[in-house]
This record gives structure tokens, C-alpha cells and sequence, in this order.
């Protein structure tokens, strides 16, 4: 059996907090996509940790962990977030499995992710520049290495032919940067993944399916940043929603049980792309400011603005989702006012539905407007303590979804979730 927690909206949405919150429940956290351009934050020890690649699980010593099929890994920041979570006391090479056939990200790639961008000028994506589009390129393009490889005794005449090749696209671009130091630390990285248990992903999930151990996928990124159902162009190179589990780690869809969405109780956006309910004013500052809305990976501001219920409802359509975690619900604590997107109006035409080519089009968001609760809600523990006004809120947003918001995070701490089941 398996259970999915992925992000509903743009990406940050407390994924990594979640995923560490219901880790003691299951037997395997597995990642199925994405790469080092995700940043999950969870505080252990009351100390913050970001987490890239390894998935959520790692602080429980009960839980293995798997890189599945689906991930691109650069070994690099692999070996670089080892380091950082053993200085927690993990002994990550007992708990931690990597899939043979999840692909390298290599040096080169980044180079390409940085041309490309450039190239893009002021149509850029706003990539994390960690090398996911070139190296999902390389991927589908069938050139790519793969972790089982680091096994092969031709490796680096592989890599040497691939590098060829990135250096050949990188002078197309008129691109140069010497990479010398990113492959010697790159060569470096790859020995100490060598001494990892590196299985074949597919069996060993289904195997432990079989005797009746649970899983648990954890998504990186969001749905709208999906290639396929996201706001393309300005979206990830994988696909973020549950379909992406079953080619992510090789589990058949029978076997998946519960999709939780995660969606912050407001809405926030990192890089370039449409945004229909961004703010630009002092209300986005406050946001940003009392969320701490600033990217896990790069540092940078994230776009705020109002939760958008159209976005929402597509996002738990493409996915299934069963249930919702609510997450920064107290970021919203002091505000007199809240609003909430219900609809689009598209050149004078009003609509529910998310548009094909969202970056073309001038969406303006049709918002209803609440009043806030004005109360702290960090410590309540129980569904029933909540203000009423924030209750109000939570049932509108439920109504309109479909699905029930079964757990509101009122912190990032480990303990605050509260349940509503
Ligand atoms: P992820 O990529 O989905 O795992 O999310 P990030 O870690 O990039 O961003 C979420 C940020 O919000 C992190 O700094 C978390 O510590 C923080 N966070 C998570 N849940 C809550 C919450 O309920 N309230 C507050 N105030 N912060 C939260
Ligand atoms: P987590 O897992 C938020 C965004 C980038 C950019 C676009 C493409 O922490 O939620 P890429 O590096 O994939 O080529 O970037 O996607 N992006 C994210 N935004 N959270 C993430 O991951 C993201 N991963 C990529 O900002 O707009
Ligand atoms: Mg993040």
C-alpha cells in the first residue's frame, strides 16, 4: 500500500514538514521526482535542516528511505546533504537506498540549465539552475547515465561521450564556464556513492508491498509546476502529480490508497510565470515577511498572494487527492482581511476552470472576501479550539474543493499539526 503527500500549488508548501510529521507510520518514504532543485525544511532537534534530494524520513531510525527511478540526482549536493544530516547523528548508509536506474545529473548539465536561461533573457523560467531540464532532457532523449552505471567499469568513457556532446550544445550557446572544479568534486561525489546500497527500486518496493509494508511517496516541487498540467513553459521538467508515483518508483496505481495535497492557507510562487492572485502590494510584503517566504534552495524572495480555489480544484482533480493538509495557517493570524479566488474572469468572460496556455492569457482573479480571526492559533492542538472566523475559512475552502482539509499546520515545528478528521 501505497500513501502520496505532494504539494497542491507551487511548490513549498510544508511538503518536507509534513512528510517528517506521518514518517513514524510507515515503513519506506520514497521519493519519485525532482532532484536537488527541491529545498524541504524540517526542524529536528529544534534545529532547522533543508533536505534536497534525501527523502523526509531520514530523522526516523525505523524508516528506509528510497531515491526511486524517478529522481534526478546530482551527487554533488547528495554528498554534501549526507554530511549535513550526519551531523545529526544519522547513520544515513543503513537507512538510505538509491535506485540503479535514477539518472546523473553531471556537471555539464548545469552549465546547460545556466545557457539555457540566459539564452531565455527576459523569458526565462527561473530555474533553481541545478541542471533538472537538462538532465531530464538527457533522460528522454536517451543519453543519460544512471546510478547503476557508477557500477560499470566503462563509466567515465560513457561520461567522457556525454560531456562531448554538453560541450558541443554549450558552444552552440556561446557558453563557456570552466568546469574543471565542478568535476573534480564531481568525481569525488561519485566514489562516495559507490558505497551506497544501490538496488533495483522496483523490485524492492514491490517485494516489500508484498509482505505488507507500507509506503509513503513524497513529492517534490508542486502541481502546477507539472510539465504536463502545470503553467508551461514556466514549469519543473518532471511530473509532480500521483501519476508521476507509478513511473517514479515502479508501483502499480492499484496500490495507491490515500494522495494528501499540501496547499499553504495563502499562496506563494518561486521564478518566473503566471501568478493570478499575486500580490504586489503591502499586503504581499506581509505575507512574505510573516511566512518567511523565502526559497529553500536559492534564498530568493517567493512571489505571495491569496489562495486560488481554481488552481486548487484542478490541482486535486489531476491527482485525486483524498485528503488536504492545510499548511501556515498562522501566517494568516494577524490579518484584518482575507480573500480567496473562486474564479477567473478571462477577457470578459468569467470561468472556474484553469486555461490551456495560462501565461497568454490576462486572468483577473474574481476574490471573495473574509474577515480575519485575529487570534494566535500556534499552540491550539485541538480542531475544535480554532476560532470560529478561521473555521469559517477552512469550510469554504472545503466546499469548494470536494475534499476535506483534514490537517491544519499552525507552525513548523514538528508538533504543530492540528487533526480534523
Ligand atoms: P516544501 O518544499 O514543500 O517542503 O516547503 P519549504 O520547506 O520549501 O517551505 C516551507 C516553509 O514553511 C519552511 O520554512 C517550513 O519550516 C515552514 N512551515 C511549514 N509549515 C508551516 C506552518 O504551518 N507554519 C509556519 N509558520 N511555517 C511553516
Ligand atoms: P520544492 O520541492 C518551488 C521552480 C523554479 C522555477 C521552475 C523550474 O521545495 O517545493 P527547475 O530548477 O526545476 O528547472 O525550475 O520551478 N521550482 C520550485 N519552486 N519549490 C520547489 O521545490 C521548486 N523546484 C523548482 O523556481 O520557477
Ligand atoms: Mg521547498
Amino acid at each position: 500500500m501505497v500513501d502520496v503527500i505532494l504539494g497542491l500549488q507551487w511548490g513549498d508548501e510544508g511538503k518536507g514538514k509534513i512528510v517528517d510529521y506521518f514518517a513514524p507510520r510507515y515503513d519506506i518514504i520514497a521519493r519519485f521526482q525532482g532532484g536537488p532543485n527541491a529545498g524541504h525544511t524540517l526542524y529536528v532537534q529544534d534545529k532547522k535542516i533543508v533536505l534536497h534530494q534525501i527523502p523526509s524520513g531520514i530523522f526516523h531510525q525505523k524508516t528506509t528511505n528510497l531515491i526511486g527511478n524517478g529522481v534526478v540526482l546530482d551527487p554533488v549536493t547528495f554528498k554534501r546533504e549526507c554530511e549535513s544530516v550526519a551531523a545529526f547523528g544519522v547513520d544515513y548508509r543503513k537507512n538510505l537506498l538509491i535506485s540503479q536506474r535514477a539518472h546523473l545529473i553531471v556537471p555539464t548539465h548545469r552549465a546547460l540549465d545556466k545557457a539555457s536561461e540566459v539564452s531565455k533573457g527576459n523569458d526565462k523560467i527561473g530555474s533553481t539552475l541545478k541542471g533538472i531540464g537538462p538532465a531530464y532532457m538527457d533522460k528522454t532523449g536517451r543519453n543519460g547515465l544512471r546510478v547503476g552505471d557508477l557500477l560499470d567499469k566503462n563509466f567515465t568513457t560513457q561520461y567522457i561521450r556525454l560531456r562531448l556532446k554538453h560541450q558541443r550544445l554549450l558552444d552552440g550557446l556561446n557558453f563557456h564556464e570552466d568546469i574543471s572544479e565542478w568535476e573534480e568534486e564531481f568525481f569525488e561525489a561519485l566514489e562516495f556513492m559507490r558505497g551506497f546500497k544501490i538496488v533495483n527500486g522496483e523490485y524492492f518496493i514491490n517485494e516489500q508491498i508484498r509482505q505488507g509494508k507500507t509506503v509513503l511517496a513524497e513529492g517534490a516541487q508542486g502541481s502546477m509546476l507539472d510539465v504536463d498540467f502545470g503553467t508551461f513553459p514556466f514549469v519543473t521538467s518532471s511530473n509532480t502529480i500521483s501519476a508521476g508515483v507509478c513511473t517514479g518508483l515502479g508501483v502499480p496505481p492499484q496500490q495507491i490508497r490515500d494522495v494528501i495535497g499540501v496547499s499553504k492557507a495563502y499562496c506563494t510562487r518561486v521564478g518566473s510565470g503566471p501568478f493570478p492572485t499575486e500580490l504586489f502590494d503591502a499586503t504581499g510584503e506581509d505575507l512574505r515577511k510573516t511566512g518567511s517566504e523565502f526559497g529553500a534552495t536559492t534564498g530568493r524572495p517567493r512571489r505571495c498572494g491569496w489562495i486560488d480555489l481554481v488552481a486548487l480544484k484542478f490541482a486535486c482533480m489531476v491527482n485525486g487527492v483524498t485528503k488536504i493538509v492545510m499548511t501556515k495557517a498562522d501566517v494568516l493570524d494577524a490579518f484584518e482581511e482575507l480573500k480567496v479566488c473562486t474564479a477567473y474572469k478571462i477577457n470578459g468572460e468569467q470561468t472556474s476552470e484553469v486555461p490551456f496556455q495560462m501565461s497568454k492569457v490576462p486572468i483577473e482573479p474574481l476574490l471573495e472576501s473574509f474577515q480575519g480571526w485575529k487570534s494566535d492559533i500556534t499552540s491550539l492542538k485541538n480542531y475544535d479550539t480554532l476560532p470560529v472566523r478561521m473555521k469559517e475559512y477552512v469550510g469554504f475552502i472545503n466546499n469548494y474543493l470536494h475534499v476535506p482539509i483534514s490537517y491544519i499546520s499552525n507552525g513548523p515545528g514538528r508538533d504543530q499539526l492540528i487533526e480534523n478528521l
